[in-house]
């Protein structure tokens, strides 16, 4: 008797045990290897301009815009649906079905027309019981089943979202996703948007290829900025196949000057962010065009070293971002978050350069190599919101 209430005992430790590791998981095992995003995800999402209002001629539309306009060309692949596609209920059978009254010739119809454009497509879900807007179902508990349905659609990235679960942590949640896409056939890109909550950068890069390091922007400069800080923290942990994301651009929809977007734009760009267009591509004005079309930033974003700048020096409003770029080169931006014009200097001894090093600069904004060259440090005024972007080769 005492035997046996011993072996069951031994069998409940074990299995406590084993559970407890389970659960932890993420931290000792990498689930994910799918091999995407080497460089940073760049294209578009329909969130920011459009919420829920959505349908599949303006996602079809949007496709052409991407290629219209040269977007595409410049990198920008990516064309995502967010929440609201799906009815609310489920088919008998379990599976997600498209909005009837505004997706019905369905998903895979869709991906195959944006895949003949040349470009991907993109879909949402959520690690709950419905999604955020609670007009459609979440993928909690039909992970294997949505998995293998976004991949026989042709899907090829999932943001998946963290509203309405079960209360159980995004580490015991989100892995369930990944292994299922990790069986369904088909590579697909895994944004983990969990909002920064659980510090996903620490976990992030084992179980996704992004993970959302704050709650939702909004088209306004303090809501960018901050942004832009909480995510900075976590720096160190992006890299190739995993990358920080300090959530989708507001560029273009109107609520910052052209100042600020360029900013917003600047630190996207060198924080390796996701470059996710949040507007209506196919109304684009030339302002935006100039600055989301800037291929000499999107070349910073993407470019194959994956190291995340940091902010490396901070006096009052006026800050420094600096990062390593490949073939020896620094990219360096300098933001004057002030409310007026200002001059900001980056020594190199700030930047990471060693002492009495020669460079030509690269003014990514001006378009223009400057004329002479420079030692030991850069200065350089700018407007109230502005930022300058230079990239430096040394010569010596
Ligand atoms: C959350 C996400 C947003 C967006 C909405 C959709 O708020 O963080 O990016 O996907 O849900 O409802």
């Amino acid at each position: 008797m005492s035997l046996c209430f011993g072996r069951l005992l031994l069998l409940f430790v074990l299995f406590s045990l084993a559970s407890a590791l389970e659960k932890d998981e993420v931290y000792r095992r990498n689930l994910l290897t799918n091999g995407l995003a080497m460089t940073p995800p760049i294209g578009w999402n329909s969130w920011n301009h459009f919420n829920c209002l959505i349908d599949e001629k303006m996602i079809r539309e949007t496709a052409d815009a991407l290629v219209q306009t040269g977007l595409s060309k410049l990198g920008y692949k990516y064309v995502n649906i967010d929440d609201c596609w799906a009815e609310l209920n489920r088919d008998s059978k379990g599976h997600l079905v498209p909005r009837k009254s505004t997706f019905p010739s369905g998903i895979k119809a869709l991906a195959d027309y944006v895949h003949s454009k040349g470009l991907k497509l993109g879909i949402y879900s959520d690690a709950g019981y419905m999604t955020c807007s609670k007009t459609m179902p979440g993928s909690l508990g039909y992970e294997e089943i949505d998995a293998k349905t976004f991949a026989s659609w042709g899907i090829d990235y999932l943001k998946y979202d963290n509203c309405n679960n079960d209360g159980s942590k995004p580490t015991v949640r989100y892995p369930v996703m990944t292994r299922a896409l990790m069986n369904a056939g088909r590579q697909i890109f895994f944004s983990l948007c969990e909002w920064g909550d659980m510090h996903p950068a620490l976990w992030g890069a084992k179980v996704g290829n992004s993970w959302r390091t704050t709650n939702d922007i909004a088209d306004n400069w303090e809501s960018m900025v901050s942004r832009a800080d909480m995510n900075e923290v976590y720096a160190e942990l992006a890299r190739p196949g995993g990358w920080n994301d300090p959530d989708m651009l507001e560029v273009g929809n109107g609520g910052m000057t052209n100042d600020e977007y360029i900013t917003h734009f600047s630190i996207w760009a060198i924080s390796k962010a996701p470059l996710l267009i949040g507007c209506d591509v196919r109304n684009i004005t030339k302002e935006t065009m100039e600055i989301i079309g800037n291929k000499e930033v999107i070349a910073v974003n993407q470019d194959p070293l994956g190291v995340q700048a940091k902010k490396v020096r901070m006096e009052g409003d006026l800050e420094i971002y600096a990062g390593p770029l490949s073939g020896y080169k620094t990219v360096v931006l300098l933001v004057n978050r002030s409310r007026i014009e200002s001059q900001i200097t980056a020594n190199w001894d700030d930047i990471g350069l060693p002492p009495h090093t020669v460079v030509k600069a690269r003014d990514l904004w001006r378009h223009e190599t400057l004329n002479h060259t420079f030692k030991d440090k850069l200065m350089a005024k700018m407007d109230s919101h502005a930022c300058r972007m230079f990239v430096l080769m040394p010569i010596a």
